[in-house]
């Protein structure tokens, strides 16, 4: 028997389509449509990649959003000045600062001065406080955490009396999902860098959330039999080609290294980059790097392959059942994005 594979493609067009009710129910009420404003500072490709599908997400379901985008050199007092104006600003519902934020500018002292009221990503200290107290409720909940609660209500994990483990214990992800496991009745181990026995401690949990951001680090030897797994692991595992299977096997827009056999220089040269197949000459976009063709010697070809904390062919044969990457936990933190910012709306219409 192999384990039933937790559909979050599936589960994630169910909540969005349960936020497009309820933003329609709101409209139709003669009530504004929620609304998402979110801050990016700099110019990092993935954040802005990051941004604009949360962006296309809340278009679908009548959510509306207004992206506020800050150069690179932002400084504290403009970041705050933003985010103090989108905090008294009576139309916007929710905020959402993308993370990482530049090196020079203080995290802390920006996501203390969103409003907890609108705070959906759910970091503000005080959104994780009232999480982590008993008979409180926060105003919002971190997304991931939220989204992999669903999963495994949707798959009848028994939680009340289950022995959790996260391994990890970021706010966004490890900590927070504790708490909620917590909160649900469950008996919760958290994990992290300095625990011993990793091993012996996952082999007793009834579910296991892996938050650690290690490759494949859990293989099946490490899992409880019928155990419900839940990989919030998103990971580049490096897997080497000889240079004469490129062609078959890159797409554009694959990461990967080669290690140039160049003749002129001794033991060649490493360049990092981004496939672009299309232009067939171009397989770097490294800004330093010159551009390599086809005809040049390449001796190792190494392409990212997109991996979980956990090895997922090796733990299917003991688990009842996992999440697979991508496809699992991914599509349920927009989700819950979506269902923070309708919360959020809500929770400003009582104010
Ligand atoms: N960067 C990576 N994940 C997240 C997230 O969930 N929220 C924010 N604000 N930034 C992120």
């Amino acid at each position: 028997m192999t384990a039933t594979i937790i559909d979050g493609t599936a589960v994630a067009e169910k909540v969005r389509a349960e936020v497009a009710e309820r933003v329609a129910k709101r409209v139709d009420s003669g009530k504004s449509a929620p609304l998402l404003a979110t801050v990016l500072v700099g110019n990092d490709r993935a954040s802005a990649s990051y941004v604009r599908s949360k962006h296309k997400a809340c278009a679908e379901v009548g959510i509306e959003t207004r992206g506020y985008q800050l150069s690179e050199t932002a400084t504290q007092s403009e970041v705050e000045r933003l985010v103090s104006e989108l905090n008294e600003a009576p139309d916007v519902s929710g905020i959402l600062v993308q993370l990482p934020l530049p090196a020079h500018l203080h995290e802390h002292d920006i996501l203390d001065l969103v409003s907890a009221e609108k705070d959906v990503d759910g970091l503000h200290p005080m959104n994780i406080g009232l999480l982590a107290m008993k008979d409180r409720e926060p105003f919002h909940t971190a997304c991931t955490p939220l989204g992999c609660i669903r999963l495994l209500e949707e798959y009848g994990a028994q939680i009340a009396g289950s022995h959790a483990v996260v391994v990890g214990r970021s706010n966004l992800v490890g900590s927070p999902v504790a708490q909620l496991l917590r909160n649900m009745d469950a008996t919760v181990t958290v994990c992290h860098t300095h625990t011993q026995d990793l091993a012996e401690i996952c082999r007793t949990a009834d579910i296991l959330v892996m938050a650690a951001g290690v490759g494949e680090m859990i293989e099946g030897n490490m899992v409880k039999l019928d155990a419900y797994v839940i990989d919030v692991g998103i990971n580049d595992v490096w897997v080497d080609h000889p240079a004469d299977t490129l062609y078959v096997s890159a797409e554009t827009g694959d990461n990967f290294v080669a290690h140039r056999a160049d003749e002129s220089e001794k033991g060649g040269r490493r360049k990092q980059g981004v496939l672009q197949l299309s232009t067939e000459k171009a397989w770097f976009k490294a800004d330093d790097a010159p551009e390599i063709s086809k005809e040049d010697k390449i001796s190792l070809f190494r392409k990212a392959r997109m991996a979980g904390d956990v090895n997922f062919e090796s733990v299917k044969h003991v688990a009842s059942h996992i999440t697979p990457v991508p496809g699992g936990v991914g599509p349920m933190t927009i989700a819950y994005l979506l269902v923070n910012t309708v919360n959020a709306a809500e929770i400003l219409d009582a104010c």
